[in-house]
């Protein structure tokens, strides 16, 4: 049996501590799974058979960019060709990622910068909540407004293109190292988040980049492993995903980020039905240049270029970050040139590189900088971030880079406000036994756990650190905080204004170590009215999680608080997916999900503890009983030797998370959609229309011409679903209407039961009622179909449901769409 233990790891960390890392042995986890693939197993992709599809569509003349596009090709017309392979070659420099300025044509060059959560590298920059927390808002408006506020962070420090949002991994398995940088295993809302967070980033002139596309949904094995000496032993891991998973799955989110008119792509390390992600033309010309009709450029992901022609023909446009440094100091040492560069020109002068490509590559990358009026005069790139970018430090440029404007730019301005805002509501309120929440001034108040208090070690960004608050993941997606507001200072400044009592025991293993039933018989200090259990769950890149228990004997700490503690209420910070095993302790009064909240967490937590704030979170994802009864397993290990065989099979389908317990009638704890409220909510009323009365609607959409997100037709609204919503309760408080589509029995074999294709969020007073207006698109009511390659509206009844949950679903309608 082969694992990763021994090998090295061959993927970019990023810490400036980082070294080569050895994978940690899966055996250690309570769950881990260990998969390899049965033999009758039918190959979905046809490993080794990535479709070709050549040549490599260009940008096109016209649309939103014309005269993006116009510029773009002028400025191409002036290079040399030198010039021109540095334009689709990073190089070592200040920023993560760099493109070297062209003085005589008065361009000051790009830089790129991570990512998802924050400005990573750099200073007085704010932390905001993770991708995974603002999902679990259900707030199209703040899913905006956090990347508005982001994109102009990253604009005043002078980083032009935002290597964010991240939507790969999508969740496809509750392990994944990464899903809490991106948004939701269900393609919808990780759509819609997607499309809000580009408008938002680019509504403030930066680039965002859609990223990893696509199928990146392991990290274990997302490079290829080498021998000492350099040769490849293992190439990195496949995904083997057939036509329809593509499109109605993984392709779907990336497709709102495309009719967002986002930048650029990030292709992904691994393979894809056996060709690297960023050499994949069925991908790249494919599904997103000529299906998707994508117009900006796409990246590789920093070392995942694998080939020179065969990437650029594939459709590649940048080659990140394009130099060894990096390479050298965190990967396995060995030497990397880039297969662009030098080579570039080679290419071109030996008649192996198409000219026309080339330009075309260097129109793709410029439109989006003309289009976003980045050339009309941008914030210099702050100086400070220089020694924080470790990927490539002063001393190993090539080139000076002239920095000027102000060091230490404050870029933070009031978004620790709308931080504060978002996190409290996004926060998930699993359970509230007769109504422990909200807190009633308590006057004692007992905290426990190593998540509750001050981060211990060292600058606030985070690690892997026993004591502290978790409020954000590890490795590119990171953030580096200038403050960091702990529950336990936020609850003691709280518990202040009512003169309360708060004692604090913050070492998990001393609270474990205690003999059970003395901790019972020896009474608290001062018999608490509430314990607050705070535990965390850690996740990070370059390694998938472990487990789906929260860390530090987390589960332990509940059950041993809440054996004598009868109103124990459980906080947890952590990256997504945790079984909640305690959860129907009797003395668990209450339970809620913060997730990664950023910088303002304890202040977010205590406006929702103390009622400031009416939770209104929602899972965007489904809580299981168990961590096996999640399907779709990573693979941890593989049984044979041979270079090419770590092979991930998505043979689940379109059977993740809620669609796939769903399917089968699986109990689950707590599903996907739910999460509660200080008041009740009811629904009624639900009605159907037809947008346009009189059109007949076909099963295919009209053929238009191609506009980035594909085919309009497919955007357009074909019907609309309204409801009436009530608040019932006695406090104000956000409803989250949620509209799931049942396809007809005529839809192919495997389609899911239900499937979300609508929210909203509707603040509302005691009493108050209000309306709640669905749009249904014609994407929304169709299924890929792999024969004719089109979207087909099915004929038959569909059944819409509209609830507070995926299984809370009291409204239906049923209508038909197409006729026989
Ligand atoms: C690798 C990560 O996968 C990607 O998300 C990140 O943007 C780059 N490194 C640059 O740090």
């Amino acid at each position: 049996m082969i694992t990763p233990k021994t090998l090295l790891l061959s993927a970019v960390a990023l810490t400036s501590t980082t070294t080569a890392q050895v994978y940690q042995t899966p055996g250690r986890s309570k769950d881990a799974y260990s998969y390899t693939q049965p033999e009758d197993t039918v190959i979905l992709g046809q490993y080794g058979h990535s479709e070709p599809v050549y040549p490599s569509p260009p940008a096109r003349d016209g649309g939103a960019w014309e005269q993006a596009v116009k510029k773009a090709k002028a400025f191409v017309s002036e290079l040399t060709l030198e010039e021109k392979a540095l334009m689709v070659t990073g190089q070592a420099g200040p920023c993560v990622g760099n493109i070297y300025p062209i003085e005589r044509l008065n361009f000051t060059g790009l830089c790129f910068q991570d990512g998802p959560a924050s400005l990573r590298t750099a200073d007085f920059v704010s932390v905001f909540e993770a991708g995974v927390t603002i999902a679990s808002s259900w707030d199209k408006t703040m899913m905006y407004n956090r990347a508005l506020a982001m994109g102009r962070e990253f604009r005043a420090k002078g980083a032009h293109i935002a290597l964010a949002p991240a939507v790969g991994p999508m969740g496809r398995s509750a392990y994944s190292g990464r899903n809490w940088e991106g948004f939701s295993p269900d393609p919808y809302l990780s759509g819609v988040a997607m499309e809000e967070s580009v408008l938002g980033f680019q509504d403030a002139g930066v680039q965002a980049t859609a990223k990893h596309y696509i199928f990146n949904e392991q990290e274990i094995l997302r490079n290829p492993v080498r021998y000492e000496n350099g040769t490849v032993q293992y190439e990195a891991i496949s995904s083997n995903v057939d036509d329809r998973t593509a499109h109605e799955l993984y392709l779907w989110p990336f497709a709102n980020a495309a009719r967002a008119h986002v930048a650029a792509f990030m292709c992904s390390y691994q393979r894809i039905n056996g060709s690297y992600g960023c050499q994949n033309s069925k991908t790249l010309n494919g599904y997103l240049k000529t299906e998707l009709g994508f117009q900006g450029y796409v990246m590789s992901d920093w070392y995942g270029t694998h080939s020179g022609v065969a990437s650029i023909e594939a459709g590649l446009d940048l080659d990140m970050p394009g130099h060894i440094i990096g390479r050298a100091l965190i990967d396995d040492g060995q030497a990397y040139s880039s297969y662009f560069g030098g080579n570039i020109t080679v290419g071109v002068n030996n008649g192996t590189i198409d000219t026309d490509r080339l330009d075309d590559m260097i129109t793709r990358v410029l439109t989006p900088y003309y289009a976003l009026h980045q050339d009309e005069g941008y914030p210099s790139v702050d100086p400070s971030i220089v020694p924080l970018n470790t990927f490539s430090l002063p001393n190993t440029w090539l080139r000076e880079w002239n920095l000027t404007g102000p060091s230490r730019r404050d870029v933070r301005d009031n978004h620790g406000d709308l931080i504060r805002k978002h996190a409290a509501a996004s926060t998930i309120l699993l359970k509230n036994k007769d109504k422990a929440l909200p807190l009633k001034a308590p006057k004692s108040i007992a905290v426990f756990g190593n998540d509750a208090g001050e981060v211990t070690e060292g600058p606030l960004n985070q690690a892997q650190f026993e004591f502290g608050t978790q409020a954000i993941g590890g490795g590119s997606g990171a953030g580096l905080f200038t403050y960091l507001v702990s529950p336990l200072e936020a609850i003691k400044a709280r518990g202040r204004q009512d003169g309360a009592l708060v004692e604090f025991w913050l070492n998990n293993t001393l609270v474990l170590n205690r003999d059970a039933s003395a901790w019972a018989q020896t009474p608290l200090p001062n018999k608490p009215d509430v314990c607050l259990v705070f535990l965390k769950g850690w996740a990070a890149e370059a390694a998938d999680r472990e487990s789906l228990h929260l860390d530090w004997s987390g589960d332990e700490l509940v059950e041993s608080v809440a054996s004598t503690c009868n109103n124990t209420v459980v906080v947890t910070h952590s990256s997504g997916i945790n079984v909640l095993p305690w959860a129907e302790h009797p003395n668990v009064t209450a339970i809620l999900l913060a997730h990664y909240p950023g910088q303002e967490s304890g202040n977010s937590l205590v406006d929702v503890l103390y009622g400031d704030v009416n939770p209104s979170g929602h899972l965007p994802y489904t809580i299981a009983y168990n961590a096996t009864d999640y399907n779709a397993p990573l693979v941890t290990a593989i049984n044979t030797t041979g270079k090419d065989d770590w092979q991930s099979y998505f043979n689940e389908k379109l059977e993740t998370d809620y669609r796939y317990f769903d399917a089968h009638d699986i109990d689950v704890r707590y599903e996907f959609g739910f999460g509660l409220s200080y008041t009740t909510f009811a629904l009624s009323d639900l009605s159907v229309a037809k947008l346009d009365e009189k059109a007949d609607i076909n099963s295919q959409p009209e053929e238009r011409s191609v506009e980035p997100g594909g085919n309009p037709a497919l955007w357009e609204v074909l019907y609309t679903a309204k409801v009436a919503v009530h608040n019932s309760g006695d406090v104000r408080g956000s409803a989250v209407p949620q509209l799931y589509v049942s396809f007809p029995a005529s839809t192919p074999s495997g389609t899911p039961p239900r499937q979300l294709r609508g929210f909203d969020k509707k603040e509302l007073g005691p009493g108050e009622r209000g309306t709640v207006t669905f749009n249904l698109m014609r994407r929304d009511l169709s299924y890929w179909d792999v024969n004719t390659q089109k979207w087909l509206i099915p004929t038959g009844e569909f059944t819409i449901h509209v609830g507070f949950s995926s299984r809370d679903l009291p409204e239906q309608k049923t209508f038909t769409v197409v006729k026989e």
